[in-house]
C-alpha cells in the first residue's frame, strides 16, 4: 500500500471517528471565519482547556473583524494578558485593519490570500480555509504531524520545515471539501491531542485508525516522530527592578523591536547585581534610592531564552521621569506585563 492509499482509507474512518467523538467547542459548529482565526491564533500557544476563557471573554468583546481593528493596543494587550506571546495579539489586530480596508471586514476563503496576512502562515491559512470555507487545503500542527508519520512509519525529522510540507502536499491530493474538509481538518488534530499522544502515552487501543497505522504494525508507534535535539536556550541573567515612590510602581516600555516588544516591564539590566552593586549603579544614575532589598527570584522560558532573573525592591525618594509610574490597582486594570514578570505584579497585587 502507498503511502498515499494508506491515508486515503484512513479519511473515511477518520470522519466517521470524528462525527462521534468531536467535543463541543465554543469556536465549533458553523463557525465564523473570525472565530475560527481567532481560534486558532490563540490555540498555536494555548491548550484547549486554556484557552476558552480567553476565547469567550475575547469574542464578547471583540465581536467581529471590526471591533479588533479599531480597539486600542493597550486594550488588546489586556485582553491577552495571560497568553503569552503577544505579537500573536498585535498581529491580528494589524491583519485585522488589512481585512477592514482591503476585504471590506470579511476574511478572503483562498487559503493563498489567508498567507499575506500578518501572522497567518500555512498552519493558521489552511485552517481557516478549510474549517471556515470547506477548501481542501490541510493544517499541520503538531499533532496532525505525529498523526500522518505514526500512519505511515516515515522517520522524518519533526522539526524540520521539509517534513511539514511533505505531509501538507501528500494531505492535500486527498483532502475532501465542504463539511468533510471541515471535519478532516478537525479530527486529525482531535485524534493527536486525544488518542495518538506522544511518545509512550499513546491510546492506540481507542484509535480508529490502530489497524491501518504502520508504526503500530512494527510496534515503533513511542518512538516515532523522530525529533532532532532543538537547540539548547541561550540562558540569560537580568537583574530586576522594582522601583516604589510613595504607592506607585515605575514601568517602562520595550523597544518596538524584539523579545516582548513594545511590552510594559519593570526596569531591568542584564547581569546579576546584588543589593550593594544595584544600590551603587542607581546612585551614579541619580536615583537616590532609599534601600535596595532583594524581592525573590523568577525564571522565564521563552522560546529561544531563558531568563533567570534577581529582583529588587528600590525605594526612591522621587517619581524618576524616564520611567511611568503607577499604584498596584492602575498596573493591574491598566497594563498588560508578560508573565516573565509574574512572580513581581503577584507580589505588588
Ligand atoms: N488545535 C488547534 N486547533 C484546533 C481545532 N480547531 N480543533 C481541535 N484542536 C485544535
Amino acid at each position: 500500500m502507498t503511502e498515499a492509499e494508506r491515508i486515503g482509507t484512513a479519511i473515511p474512518r477518520l470522519l466517521a471517528w470524528h462525527r462521534v467523538n468531536r467535543r463541543p467547542l465554543p469556536w465549533r459548529g458553523q463557525p465564523t471565519p473570525y472565530a475560527v482565526w481567532v481560534s486558532e491564533i490563540m490555540l498555536q500557544q494555548t491548550r484547549i482547556e486554556a484557552a476558552v476563557p480567553f476565547y469567550l471573554r475575547f469574542m464578547e468583546r471583540l465581536p467581529d473583524v471590526q471591533a479588533l481593528a479599531e480597539i486600542s493596543q493597550e486594550e488588546l494587550l489586556k485582553l491577552w494578558e495571560g497568553l503569552g506571546y503577544y505579537s500573536r495579539a498585535r498581529n491580528l489586530q494589524k491583519a485585522a485593519r488589512v481585512v477592514v480596508e482591503e476585504y471590506g471586514g470579511a476574511l478572503p476563503s483562498s487559503a493563498q490570500a489567508l498567507r499575506k496576512l500578518p501572522g497567518i502562515g500555512d498552519y493558521t491559512a489552511g485552517a481557516i480555509a478549510s474549517l471556515a470555507f470547506g477548501q481542501p487545503e490541510p493544517a499541520v500542527d503538531g499533532n496532525v504531524l505525529r498523526v500522518i508519520l505514526r500512519l505511515t512509519a516515515r522517520r522524518d525529522d519533526a522539526l524540520e520545515p521539509g517534513t511539514r510540507a511533505w505531509v501538507t502536499q501528500l494531505l492535500r491530493g486527498l483532502y475532501p471539501t465542504g463539511e468533510d474538509a471541515a471535519l478532516l481538518t478537525e479530527g486529525l488534530m482531535e485524534l493527536g491531542e486525544t488518542v495518538c499522544l506522544p511518545r509512550e502515552g499513546t491510546r492506540c487501543d481507542a484509535c480508529p485508525l490502530a489497524a491501518l497505522c504502520l508504526a503500530r504494525e512494527r510496534g515503533v508507534e513511542a518512538a516515532l516522530p523522530v525529533r532532532s535535539q532543538p537547540k539548547p536556550r541561550r540562558v540569560e541573567e537580568r537583574t530586576v527592578l522594582l522601583p516604589l515612590c510613595g504607592n506607585r510602581w515605575a514601568i517602562r516600555r520595550r523597544a518596538e523591536k524584539g523579545l516582548l516588544a513594545g511590552m510594559w516591564e519593570f526596569p531591568n539590566i542584564e547581569g546579576f547585581f546584588s543589593a550593594e552593586e544595584t544600590a551603587a549603579l542607581l546612585t551614579r544614575e541619580g536615583w537616590e534610592p532609599l534601600s535596595v532589598e532583594p524581592w525573590g527570584d523568577a525564571k522565564h522560558l521563552f522560546t529561544h531564552v531563558e531568563w533567570r532573573m534577581r529582583g529588587f525592591l528600590v525605594l526612591c525618594p522621587r517619581e524618576i521621569p524616564e520611567l511611568t509610574w503607577r499604584t498596584a490597582s492602575e498596573l493591574a486594570r491598566e497594563h498588560a506585563i508578560p508573565s516573565a514578570f509574574r512572580a513581581w505584579t503577584e507580589k505588588i497585587e
